[in-house]
């Protein structure tokens, strides 16, 4: 099929690469020229494992091609929304400005029988609001909301194999003529046996930010354990292995730690909140913002714990954080929570020394007050502590032993409880968890 993909950040450009990948004619648009060319390149204009491969792979075929001019839409069959909506500024709702621009810019462009897929997250609402846009400039083209689920750092596999495809359509009918061209885009997912739900169009839009707000509340709630388990002296990683054998809760998304950051789950909750305000349905998710407020005071309780860690002061001591990206294999800091808390021990007089194997340069243009440094022998170098705030491979292996002969003090902070503490203790270290004795 012909397709157009509308916004090439981490969701377009994988989408678009992965579309080409199934076989498809493919046109990825952006306003950002660097990206645009950047990806006409074949190269990836962020980090995500096997992206790259994935762009020369599917560039070679002839089948992939990038352009910040909007009337290369013209002519394809599908239609797919993939551009940002971020936290408003000074507001919890979402920014539906980019959104509302691509489905504009593509009106003129659309010929009968199309369909524009939205993948952005949107509050409630907004896909019957663009389908009228839609039928009122082409009363043949059909506007569907096809939510997006995949994970950074595996958005390659997410996409190809998806563990759900979910279509939101006027009418919430599997006869809906959108239905068989959408089926046949994801062909290769359905035959390989994806299972594929037909739903209304706020339905569809509830399924993702319902999801990402289960999934937040998951972290939200164990890591609410971990505040008890402390106080109680209890470890709460032994507990999140001990419920999540219950099938009912599962171990997945247990982890204790500093707490959810990154592009999605943040804002999304907020945005859901805003949302239900506006519907009349406020109520119904108060909930949600004490999950947010037990994912912000992890950030607090960790500068807490490296002022403990470091003798009660945290005025010139040199602190490591191992960690800028909101989680590892991705070079994502947007609200990243190793971030705001390499920013807040900064600004209590510490002098902190990030590091990353991917996020160096994203953080330093977030924060570049920060001291940054790639390579982790030369990050410890005489630290006072060591904040492992990213659970990076490499930071999980790091060795005790070799580390203690480049510190000042032995003292190591486990913001993702991934290191074993008994072999740090061996080694001589003070080793801090969170909700763990
Ligand atoms: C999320 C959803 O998982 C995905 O389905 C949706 O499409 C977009 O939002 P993503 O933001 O890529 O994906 O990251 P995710 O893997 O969900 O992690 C979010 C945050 O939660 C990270 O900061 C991670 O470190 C944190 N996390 C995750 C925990 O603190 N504990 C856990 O157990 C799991």
């Amino acid at each position: 099929m012909r397709i157009s993909v509308i916004g090439c950040g981490y969701l377009g450009a994988v989408h678009a690469a992965c579309m080409a990948k199934l076989g498809h004619e493919v046109v990825g648009i952006d306003v950002d020229e660097r990206k645009i060319s950047e990806l006409s390149a074949a190269r990836a204009p962020f980090y995500e494992p096997g992206l790259e491969d994935l762009l020369r792979d599917v560039q070679e075929t002839g089948r992939l091609s990038f352009t910040t001019d909007m009337s290369a839409a013209h002519g394809s069959d599908v239609h797919f929304i993939c551009v940002g909506t971020p936290q408003k500024k000074g507001e919890n709702a979402a920014d539906l400005t980019y959104v509302d621009a691509a489905t504009v810019g593509l009106l003129p462009h659309l010929s009968p029988g199309d369909i524009v897929v939205g993948k952005s997250t949107v509050p409630v609402g907004t896909a019957s609001r663009l389908a009228e846009l839609v039928q009122l400039k082409e009363p043949e083209a059909h506007l569907v909301w096809n939510p997006e689920f995949l994970r950074e750092g595996h958005a390659v596999s997410d996409t190809l194999q998806p563990d759900r495809l979910v279509y939101g359509v006027e009418n919430g009918s599997e006869d809906h003529p959108s239905v068989a061209i959408l089926d046949e885009v994801y062909a290769g997912s359905i035959s390989s046996g994806t299972p594929r739900l037909v739903t209304d169009h706020p339905t569809a839009e509830l399924v993702k930010t319902a999801a990402n707000s289960f999934l937040a509340t998951k972290i939200s709630f164990i890591n609410a354990m971990a505040e008890l388990c402390e106080a109680a002296g209890a470890d709460v990683t032994r507990l999140a292995d001990a419920i999540g054998m219950d099938d009912r809760i599962g171990r997945k998304f247990l982890n204790a730690g500093i707490g959810f950051g990154g592009g999605c789950l943040p804002k999304d909750i907020r945005a859901f909140m805003a949302r239900a305000g506006e519907l009349g349905a406020d109520q119904a998710l108060t909930f949600l913002r004490e999950v947010d407020a037990i994912n912000m005071r992890r950030r607090s309780r960790v500068v807490e714990l490296s002022r403990e860690l470091c003798g009660g002061s945290l005025l010139g001591k040199r602190i490591s954080v191992l960690g800028a990206a909101f989680k590892p294999e991705s070079d994502d800091v947007r609200d990243s929570p190793a971030l705001s808390i390499a920013a807040q021990l900064q600004l209590q007089g510490a002098v902190v020394t990030v590091s990353d194997p991917k996020a160096i340069d994203n953080a330093a243009r977030r924060f570049p007050e920060l001291h940054y440094e790639a390579d982790v022998d030369r990050a410890v170098q005489r630290a006072d502590a060591i904040l492992l705030l990213t659970e990076w491979q490499q930071y999980r292996e790091l060795d005790p032993y070799a580390l203690s002969t480049l510190v000042t003090n032995q003292r190591i902070l486990d913001g993702r409880n991934v290191l074993d503490a008994a072999k740090w203790r061996a080694a001589g270290w003070t080793y801090r968890g969170l909700g763990r004795p």
